[in-house]
């Protein structure tokens, strides 16, 4: 058998296995058109900064005078980020308040237009934290995984064409340093790395390995590490 069709029965054994779907991992796919995770980090310190808004929302958005904008139940917007742009535009008037209380225009706060996109984006995030979509770990995303892994990722650099190691572990072994073997403690180690200190070779894993990976590219790679690990654990 090649190589190819071993990874084909592999796949095919992983989708039919009965645990598959206990491994999802509920993450956004992509932010809102327009969005960037930079936008996200700024709205946050506009939240509780300049723009008032945690004078009502409370630091944590989790609500005072105004709602709980951390749940999934909208009041007044529809909880896309365009509804929430435009609500955070134009507030909320008393004749069109749920409870009876105004929100005014932009918090009452002097913020610029840069500013209010910035903090919409940042209300949206909350209410769509990584548990607001679901991506099971199907043979699709495993196979998308593979690409990343010997093609942007650059994974096969330390860790080898097959996953086997080199200056990184050997990923096929049911051996894990760092993670535990689950699909979202990979994700989280392929996001944010090993730093030198921890690294028992004593040299760091960048996060997302050091390559520009989207989020969804990051969840595909660890969906194929999961899937090694994994096929070897059930020889
Ligand atoms: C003076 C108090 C006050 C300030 C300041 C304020 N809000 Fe509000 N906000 C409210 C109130 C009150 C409501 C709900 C009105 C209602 O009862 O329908 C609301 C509603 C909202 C909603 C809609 C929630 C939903 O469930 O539909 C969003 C989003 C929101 N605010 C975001 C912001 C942002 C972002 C800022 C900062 C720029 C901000 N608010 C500043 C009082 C405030
Ligand atoms: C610059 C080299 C380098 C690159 C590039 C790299 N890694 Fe690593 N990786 C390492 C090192 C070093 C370690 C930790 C080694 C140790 O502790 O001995 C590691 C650890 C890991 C672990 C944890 C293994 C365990 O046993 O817990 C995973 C998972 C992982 N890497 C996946 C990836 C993925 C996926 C990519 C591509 C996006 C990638 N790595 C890119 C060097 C690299």
């Amino acid at each position: 058998m090649s190589h190819r069709n071993v990874f084909a029965v592999a796949l095919l054994s992983l989708i039919a296995a009965p645990d598959t779907a206990a491994q999802s991992l509920h993450v956004p796919d992509s932010l809102p058109p327009g969005v960037t995770a930079g936008m996200v980090r700024l709205g946050r310190e506009i939240f509780r900064g300049k723009g008032n808004c945690h004078n009502c929302h409370g630091p944590e958005a989790r609500g005072l005078l105004g709602p709980d904008l951390t749940d999934a139940e909208w009041w007044d917007a529809k909880g896309t980020y365009l509804a929430i742009l435009q609500l955070v535009n134009y507030g909320v008037p008393i004749e069109q308040s749920a409870r009876g209380v105004a929100m005014p225009p932009r918090g009452g706060s002097a913020i610029d237009d840069h500013d209010t996109q910035a903090v919409a984006a940042y209300v949206w995030r909350l209410s769509h934290p990584d548990d607001s979509l679901q991506v099971p770990v199907t043979a699709a995303l495993i196979a998308r995984g593979r690409e990343v892994f010997l093609g942007p990722g650059g994974c096969h650099r330390c860790h080898g064409p097959e996953a086997k190691g080199d200056v990184g572990p050997n990923l096929t072994d049911a051996e894990w340093l760092h993670t535990k073997g689950s699909y979202l403690s990979i994700v989280g180690t392929v996001l944010s790395g090993v730093p030198a200190f921890r690294s028992r070779v004593r040299i760091e894993m960048p996060p997302r390995g050091g390559a520009r990976l989207t989020d969804a590219e990051v969840y595909a790679v660890a969906a194929y590490v999961w899937s090694l690990g994994r096929k070897r654990n059930r020889e």
